[in-house]
């Protein structure tokens, strides 16, 4: 795929890693039995954590409230498909609990309390997903949660101080995709310093992005997408509008749960 020593790997665990691919079809009927559930949620709480602040709270969305949690989280059909269907949040609201019951009164850190409570919960979601691929079960995050983070608010009673992070679907999988390309590792590990790119660098990435993911037809795959690639996938995500509609909802929804 591109520059990584795959030759001098030995370890299960990183095979599996390097396996990842996220699975956006599930069969509707399977369930993943609740013992293995909390295994996958437990080994998402074993996650290193800022200062043991364990600054997450994950929402088990059941199939009962699932429509309505769909429509919130930008109607992808994985989300409804799924076996288990979870939503992450940052979470600062229990830390303070904790914090004044034991005598702690300064809370003049909400920046702060973002960006570490976001790292905590992140690594509590990959442990999740990792556990659960372990045990054979296929995976798809949803961060279309937190692009209306208003009515998710709602639907969820989140209080202050708690914010959805992702949504993470887990279950049985009914496709079979390929892993999918990542920039080559030279690109992205550095040495001593950073180190600006050449054009011919980033063409280079850009183009093998573009190719392997045509290759599949992922963006016509999933989103019925033709003739488009990693290069458009790019400009419309992150060099278009849709962002910044997304930063409005995002920002406003951060100020009124007390972090801005
Ligand atoms: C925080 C986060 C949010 C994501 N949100 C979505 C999503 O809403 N819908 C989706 O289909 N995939 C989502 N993904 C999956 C990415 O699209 C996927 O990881 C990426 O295309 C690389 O593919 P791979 O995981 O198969 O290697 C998300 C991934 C992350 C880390």
């Amino acid at each position: 795929m591109n520059d990584a020593p795959f030759n001098v790997l030995v370890n299960d665990i990183v095979r599996a890693l390097l396996a990842h691919r996220t699975f956006r079809s599930f069969d509707p009927e399977a369930e993943i039995p609740d013992d293995e559930v909390m295994v996958i949620v437990r080994a998402g709480q074993q996650a290193p954590t800022s200062c043991t602040g364990q600054m997450y709270t994950v929402i088990n969305i059941s199939r009962e409230k699932r429509a309505e949690v769909f429509n919130h989280c930008g109607k992808q059909s994985f989300v409804m498909e799924a076996s288990h269907f979870f939503i992450i949040c940052v979470d600062l609201h229990r830390l303070f609990a904790i914090v004044d019951r034991v005598g702690g009164t300064n809370r003049k850190w909400p920046l702060a309390a973002l960006q570490i409570g976001i790292f905590d919960a992140g690594l509590m979601a990959q442990n999740m997903t990792i556990a659960a691929e372990a045990m054979g079960y296929g995976t798809a995050f949803c961060g279309s949660c937190g692009d209306r983070p208003e009515e998710l608010i709602e639907v969820l009673k989140l209080p202050k101080y708690v914010v959805p992070l992702t949504g993470l679907a887990i279950g049985v999988p009914t496709e079979d995709p390929p892993t999918r390309p990542r920039l080559p590792t030279s690109m992205v590990f550095h040495k001593d310093e950073y180190r600006e790119y050449l054009i011919e660098e980033l063409e280079a990435g850009i183009d093998e992005m573009d190719v392997f993911l045509r290759a599949e037809g992922y963006y016509s795959k999933y989103s019925g997408k033709e003739d488009y690639g990693w290069r458009d996938h790019m400009k419309n995500k992150f060099g278009g509008k849709w962002l910044e509609t997304v930063e409005k909802r995002r920002r406003e929804a951060l100020q009124r749960q007390g972090f801005l």
